[in-house]
């Protein structure tokens, strides 16, 4: 696949565990990857601007922050549930990491840390997060993270997403938990977070088929083991 839109650069700075929190277990999107599926999904949107973005299966909130940092000009708000009330925790944390008072609170952590254990790598960190404040570029981001278990019907929380992003589970990158109908039920039950326009990216391993009579396929692309789909609901 060649990439189209994200920019081959250093995106060492959104390193998962330096200055995002990172959890052990719990696995990191690949950083130039994530955006650009993300900016091709956005490619088929109209209106480009103000954009709602959801994960349902956000985990620790890796992905949507990257996706924060990177595209926090277009994203007026950031949405993103899991199962896993673990893994909320730290998605919370991590998205308020993109209000400067988040980052601000950031620094003051690591330089503790430094002072404490003097340590290398927080030392790399504080220049990172100093970096990120002074790079930050965008305005208020409204923040939703809340538990839900995308394959069960209830509860359905009201909300419209333009662009839902997700990682799904798959291979040894975590299981799904607590249903059995897999990526189809995903698609089914996010049908009332989609409006018509909605575009709908999904990353999968390769071996994953995807089909599903609520969706048709705008592109299918294969990445190493992974393979990302990008869908809009049919009526
Ligand atoms: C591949 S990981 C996503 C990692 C995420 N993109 C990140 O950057 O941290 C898949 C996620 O799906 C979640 N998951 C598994 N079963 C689920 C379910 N039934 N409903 C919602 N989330 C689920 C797991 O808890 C895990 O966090």
């Amino acid at each position: 696949m060649e990439y189209k839109f994200a920019a081959k650069q250093n995106y060492g700075d959104l390193s998962s565990g330096k200055v995002i929190y990172g959890k052990s277990g719990n696995t990191n999107f690949p950083v130039r990857l994530g955006n650009e599926i993300f900016l091709r999904a956005v490619s088929y949107l109209k209106d480009t601007s103000n954009l709602s973005v959801y994960n349902p299966c956000c985990g620790s909130g890796y992905l949507l922050t990257t996706l924060g940092f990177l595209n926090g000009n277009i994203i007026k708000e950031i949405i993103g549930s899991d199962i896993d009330l673990d893994s909320i925790e730290i998605a919370r944390k991590n998205i308020n990491l993109l209000t400067s008072d988040g980052l601000n609170k950031r620094l003051n952590e690591l330089i503790q840390l430094y002072d404490s254990y003097d340590k290398e790598s927080h030392k790399e960190a504080i220049l990172s997060v100093k970096k990120l404040i002074s790079e930050r570029k965008f305005g208020e981001i409204k923040f939703n993270i809340f538990e839900r278990n995308i394959l069960a019907i209830e509860p359905e929380p009201l909300l419209t997403a333009d662009i839902i992003i997700t990682d799904i589970p798959y291979g040894n990158m975590k299981t799904w938990e607590n249903g059995d109908g897999g990526v189809e039920d995903l698609i089914k039950n996010l049908r009332k977070n989609a409006s018509n326009n909605t575009v709908l990216a999904i990353i999968a391993g390769n071996h994953i088929k995807i089909k599903s009579p609520n969706i048709r396929i705008l592109e299918k692309n294969k990445i190493g083991k992974r393979c990302f789909y990008i869908f809009k609901y049919i009526d």
